[in-house]
């Protein structure tokens, strides 16, 4: 699927690209260029002159809208294969589901195509830039880092790290996590696409011990850190039971030194005020999970009031507690839970499609703190989702006639969402996906 990479290219369509202020802009058409470096050189909505085209391969989708690649902050590929399996709270579904499922990775031939059509499926969903959870297998995460290189994707991926309450085989303890995590940023931080990231689980199933390890590596080697916190209640209970001198979740993670501005801290349904001051002060970022929220009955993240509270915030699919790869699925349900929160809540929790699109892209990149990719401008990467709008539920022409501003064409694409929406994904500027041909 991949062309080659090193060419000059183009592409003229329509385009909404999110701005500095978490709104949109809408044009009905406009060319981006781009060097052999995958840089854009040129984004406007007036066509370059022959000359500025010279030697460019350009895409025509004049019918079509393009978006920065989509970025999803928190995912699982090991789950993939059962998304949408054994809805329950939190705790019994990953006693049921998913230390089972993850077990299976023990075996190659079980990691090596998993992780194929994993990433191959972020990428025909317009994902360019995924951090997810491996499990705690060496093997099946360096099959995980080669796969996502032959992709292309950009791959922030992390060894999931447990070292009690969970079965035998997913245990690890501090010296061999430390021994394992050495060897995967010597082999894959920072070379083709991929970062390592420190995966300490949630501190359930994790000991003081490694926790601190933790903290240590993701400082030293300057690296992400992921791990779930304040989901449900069960769990939060739980934790306060494990970790007796701790005042707080929060404070578990800032003790042993894992909250850093580095961290994202899946869900957080739950927090209290202090403990959002506390992530506040030390700069971590939240990531929104509204699907996998939903499906688990874990409660709604009142998203915009902590946006007002300026804490950093992310959003992330959860597979395969949220059901879907897709961030414009996400994207979609961000505002839909938000609404429910709103009513329920009597307070302005509104979140509106141009915010949840906002957050999918230059604000997710923001929280990782890249600001080479979520949005087009010259000296950007092109990495690009390009969307065929006529693949929603079909209406006819007549129809779609009343509704054609750019603005309501996106609505239906969030709203109307069709898993084949996704037509061509670039990165850098080479086509990584192509579900038509080019
Ligand atoms: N908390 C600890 N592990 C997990 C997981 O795999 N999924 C979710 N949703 N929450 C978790
Ligand atoms: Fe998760």
């Amino acid at each position: 699927m991949r062309s080659k990479i090193g060419k000059k290219g183009g592409l003229i369509s329509a385009v909404v690209n999110p701005t500095d202020n978490g709104r949109l802009e809408f044009f009905d058409k406009a060319c981006l260029l781009w060097n052999e470096q995958g840089l854009i050189t040129y984004f406007s909505p007036s066509m370059p002159t022959a000359d500025q085209m010279a030697g460019h391969e350009i895409l025509l989708r004049e019918n079509m809208i393009a978006l920065p690649g989509l970025i999803d902050l928190h995912t699982h590929l090991p789950q993939y294969e059962f998304a949408a399996q054994g809805a329950a709270a939190l705790l019994p579904w990953l006693t049921n589901y998913t230390f089972p499922q993850e077990a299976r990775f023990a075996d190659d031939a079980v990691a090596e195509l998993q992780s194929l059509n994993f990433f191959e499926s972020c990428l025909s969903q317009g994902t360019t830039t995924v951090v997810a959870y491996l499990t705690n297998h060496l093997s099946a995460a360096e099959i995980a880092f080669e796969e996502a290189a032959r992709a292309g994707i950009r791959a922030y991926l992390g060894l999931t790290l447990m070292d009690r309450n969970v079965p035998p085989e997913l245990l690890t303890d501090a010296r061999r996590a430390e021994k394992d995590m050495a060897s995967l940023i010597g082999k894959y931080h920072n070379k083709a696409r991929s970062q390592f990231v420190v995966t300490p689980r949630f501190a359930i199933s994790c000991s003081a011990e490694l926790l601190s390890l933790c903290g240590e590596v993701s400082r030293a080697h300057q690296t992400l850190l992921q791990t779930h916190i304040s989901e449900n209640q069960h769990e939060i209970t739980e934790t306060l039971r494990l970790f007796p001198e701790a005042k707080s979740y929060a404070a578990v993670y800032d003790h042993y030194g894992c909250l850093h501005e580095r961290s994202l801290l899946g869900h957080g349904i739950h927090l209290s005020d202090d403990e959002r001051l506390l992530i506040r002060d030390r700069r971590s970022v939240i990531v929104h999970c509204p699907v996998s929220n939903n499906f688990l009955g874990s409660g709604i993240m009142p998203y915009s009031r902590w946006q007002k509270e300026h804490l950093r915030l992310g959003l992330g699919t959860d597979v395969a507690a949220g059901y879907s790869l897709s961030m414009l699925h996400e994207a979609r349900q961000m505002t839909e839970m938000a609404k429910l929160r709103a009513f329920f809540d009597d307070e302005d929790c509104v979140v509106d499609i141009e915010t949840a699109l906002s957050q999918a892209t230059i604000g997710n990149a923001r929280a990782i703190q890249r600001d080479d990719i979520g949005c087009f401008a010259i000296g950007k990467r092109a990495d690009i989702a390009v969307v065929d709008d006529s693949r929603c539920e079909t209406l006819s022409d007549e129809e779609r006639n009343h509704y054609a501003s750019l603005k309501e064409r996106l609505a239906r694409v969030v709203y109307r969402h069709h898993p084949e929406m996704v037509t061509l994904t670039l990165i850098d500027g080479e086509i990584v996906f192509a579900r038509e041909k080019t």
